[in-house]
């Protein structure tokens, strides 16, 4: 059968948002930790607002899919299309690659030269993405804060919220991070006055909290947390962890755990549910560390090359 793909009118929102609310719907069945709402009124007027960037795929007078990727770029990725949890839906192998190829085109011509699209962490889902080229880069991780076992931070470790005086020992951790994420070269790489700036307008910011631990006089790690804005899949009243270091002197002695357990005990008694974190595939100290933790991957960000 003939797939045909076009642009989004505004009378193929409605199916669009009915298949976006099915998937969603079997994938918080499929995965308990990802959250399948979706207010169909909001979402459909998104749609609508998005039709510029957002095809269809119709098979014999049937939507059978659609693919939505708006171009962005920010100082740490080049131009690239982003696709979100909801911004596609297929049946078929077959529909989901014409779809990518008619959207491809346009994100070419948008001077975007990847694409990054959020899919469940769901082999056969992911395979579908994979025969078309795409491979793995970070995933999403959640926990529900009611199945934390609670450990004591070990001894002679205490934590605190972090000041401008600890500001050597955070560009130290950011160093670690960015070593352990291999962005030491190209457009990851920050420099210490560029990540001081950063720093020192977080340390200011109401909203974000920046713990250190300290053990000897001297901070051995840190954590950044802040409450993660609405997005497509995770759960309101969830906890974004994120710039999680630990000094490789003390690595490996439980001192990350027992920060994430400090960090997530006072959490719970201000109300959050949900932990989340993020974290590169390439990165297996973060990798065992989060799934060990707790965290269970729902969403892995695929990205592929366009040009
Ligand atoms: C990831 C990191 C924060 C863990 O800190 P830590 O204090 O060493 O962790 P813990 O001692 O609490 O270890 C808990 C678990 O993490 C995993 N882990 C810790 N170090 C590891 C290593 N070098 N290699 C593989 N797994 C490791 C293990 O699963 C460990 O469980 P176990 O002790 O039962 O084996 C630390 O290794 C680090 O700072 N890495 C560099 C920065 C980074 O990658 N941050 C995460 C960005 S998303």
């Amino acid at each position: 059968m003939m797939v045909e793909i076009r642009a989004l009118l505004s009378s193929d929102a409605n199916a669009v948002v009915a298949r976006i609310a099915d998937q969603l719907a079997n994938d918080a069945e499929y995965h308990p930790l990802v959250n399948g709402f979706v207010d169909r009124d909001a979402l459909y007027e998104t749609i609508l607002r998005a039709h510029n960037a957002t095809w269809v795929a119709y098979e014999d007078e049937q939507l059978v899919g659609h693919l939505y990727g708006a171009v962005l770029s920010d100082t740490t990725h080049p131009r690239a299309a982003w696709t979100g949890p909801d911004g596609v839906s297929f049946d078929t192998e077959h529909e989901l690659s014409v779809l990518v190829e008619r959207a491809s085109a346009a994100w070419l011509a948008a001077d975007a030269s990847r694409h990054y699209v959020w899919v469940l962490a769901e082999e056969s889902r992911l395979d579908s993405w994979r025969t078309l080229g795409y491979a793995a880069l970070s995933v999403r991780g959640v926990m529900r804060l009611a199945d934390r076992e609670p450990r004591p931070v070990p001894e002679g470790f205490t934590l605190r919220d972090a000041t401008l005086e600890d500001m050597d020992r955070i560009l130290d951790l950011d160093e670690i991070i960015d070593v352990a994420q291999g962005d030491t070269v190209g457009l990851g790489a920050k420099d210490r006055d560029e990540t001081r700036k950063e720093i020192t307008s977080l340390l200011d910011d109401p909203e974000v909290r920046h713990f250190v631990i300290e053990s000897a006089h001297d901070v051995v790690a840190q954590a950044i947390t802040f409450l993660l804005p609405s997005r497509r899949g995770s759960f309101e009243h969830t906890l974004y962890l994120s710039e999680v270091a630990v000094d490789p002197t003390v690595q490996g002695r439980g001192v990350a755990s027992a920060m994430i357990d400090a960090i997530l005990e006072r959490a719970q008694g201000d109300g959050f549910r949900y932990a989340e974190a993020q974290w590169r595939v390439t990165n297996p100290q973060a990798d065992s560390f989060w799934r060990g933790y707790g965290l269970v991957p729902t969403y892995v960000r695929l990205e592929r090359t366009l040009r």
